[in-house]
Formats: structure tokens, C-alpha cells, sequence
């Protein structure tokens, strides 16, 4: 089969969208970058996008590093979405949301029960943000915060936060662990105590790390083991 044929279908991209990823030097057979798009491959070959193998496979799952300014949804009327970033034509949506100004680690997949088992409230997958603050935190405040708080949740029903981690970087510089993901929730908890959020960035969701390495507004597609592991949660 031709490189470009294989490509359109694994990718589900046209022929004409596939030519400028083989162009600019993206694609690999067997460790070699490929330039040649009517180049014939077999079964044996290994061929792979942005470093990652490529199959042909009913789901795709992908890293995005998502910038702020960036909706998570599927459409928007207004503002861009993050499927704007991730020109693949495969019925993708976010599994789970960030706020518009939140940067990181966003996953992106067409594997709808995956996604629904790991957004489910019942499921509870650590994720982990860096926040900076505009002001300090108590030891005290710390300790609540940890604990569980009361905050209003997206339709205003009062709701009582599980327990949370803050592991303090500086003075006004926190990674925040919390296993659920109300509305707002990091945002709302720190305001609970006066202090505005001023950055937020997700790092970790469950087992999976944003990759140090992705530029943000990048994505790759998650490796196998990373897909592995994201499916025993
Ligand atoms: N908590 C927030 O306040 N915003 C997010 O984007 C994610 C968690």
C-alpha cells in the first residue's frame, strides 16, 4: 500500500491533508524520516507520526498541551476550541474540561466509554494543577482547604469538597491534587479564603504527565503504555 493511503486511512484524513505531515518531515518508516508519499509499504514496516507508531486503530487517544484561550468542547460560537489545535478528523472531543484561561494537560479521545468511565464523579482520578495565588495562604487555611470545603458547584448546589492535596512550591505557588472536578472547583476553593487564582495549568491526570516537551498549543498521541495505563484506572 502507499505511505500517504495508509496514512489517510489510520488518520482518517484525506490523501491531500496527509502530504504536508510526509513534506515537512514528520513521518518515519522504520526510523527513517520519509519524504517520498508514493513510497510502498508492507505489513512489516513501522511506520510512525511525530515519533509515536502509528496503526490503524478505531480509537485515538492524544496529549494536547492546551493554551488558554481555548475552549474544551467539540463547538463554539464564540471563541476557539481546542479541536482547532488538533487537525485529525476523528470524531474527537476533551475527556473532561478545563477553563478557557487554564493551561495543560488535556486528553482528547473518540473512545466514548473510556471517557465516560474516567470523567464519572464516582471515579475518583487524582489530577494535579500547578496554581499561583495572589495571596499567601495560612497553615491554617492549608489544613481546611485539605480537609474538604463547602463551594456552590456548576448549578449552584452547595457541595463538599473530598479530601485535597497541596504540596506549597513558594509563597504563593501550590500543586493542588483533587480526585473530582466541579465547575470551577480549584478556582472556587482558593477563593473560598480570599485568594484569586491567577495561573492554573493541569500537570497529571491519574497516571498520565503532561510531557515536559510539548510545546503548548502541541499534541502527540499518547504511547501504548501511556494508553495501557490510562485504561487500568
Ligand atoms: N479547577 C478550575 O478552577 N479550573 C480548571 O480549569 C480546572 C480545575
Amino acid at each position: 500500500m502507499r505511505l500517504d493511503s495508509f496514512l489517510a486511512k489510520a488518520l482518517q484524513q484525506s490523501r491531500a491533508k496527509i502530504s504536508p505531515l510526509i513534506a515537512k518531515g514528520l513521518i518515519e518508516v522504520n526510523h527513517k524520516i520519509v519524504k517520498r508519499k508514493d513510497m510502498h509499504i508492507s505489513d512489516d514496516d513501522e511506520i510512525r507520526y511525530m515519533g509515536e507508531v502509528v496503526t490503524y486503530q478505531a480509537f485515538l487517544y492524544i496529549m494536547l498541551h492546551k493554551p488558554s484561550g481555548y475552549i474544551s468542547a467539540t463547538k463554539d460560537a464564540k471563541d476557539p476550541t481546542v479541536l482547532d489545535l488538533v487537525p485529525l478528523n476523528r470524531d474527537l472531543f476533551p475527556m473532561g474540561r478545563l477553563d478557557k484561561d487554564t493551561e495543560g494537560l488535556l486528553i482528547l479521545t473518540n473512545d466514548g466509554k473510556l471517557a465516560h468511565r474516567l470523567t464519572s464523579p464516582n471515579h475518583d482520578v487524582p489530577k494535579t494543577y500547578l496554581a499561583i495565588l495572589d495571596l499567601p495562604m495560612t497553615i491554617e487555611e492549608e489544613q481546611i482547604f485539605q480537609n474538604g470545603i463547602d463551594i456552590y458547584d456548576g448549578n449552584q448546589h452547595l457541595f463538599h469538597t473530598k479530601k485535597a492535596l497541596l504540596e506549597k512550591k513558594d509563597e504563593l505557588t501550590y500543586h493542588v491534587t483533587i480526585t473530582e472536578g466541579k465547575y470551577h472547583q480549584i478556582k472556587k476553593m482558593f477563593m473560598k479564603f480570599g485568594k484569586k487564582v491567577t495561573y492554573l495549568k493541569r500537570l497529571s491526570m491519574g497516571p498520565i504527565k503532561l510531557d515536559p516537551t510539548l510545546p503548548i498549543g502541541g499534541y502527540r498521541l499518547l504511547t501504548k503504555q501511556e494508553i495501557e495505563l490510562l485504561k487500568e484506572i
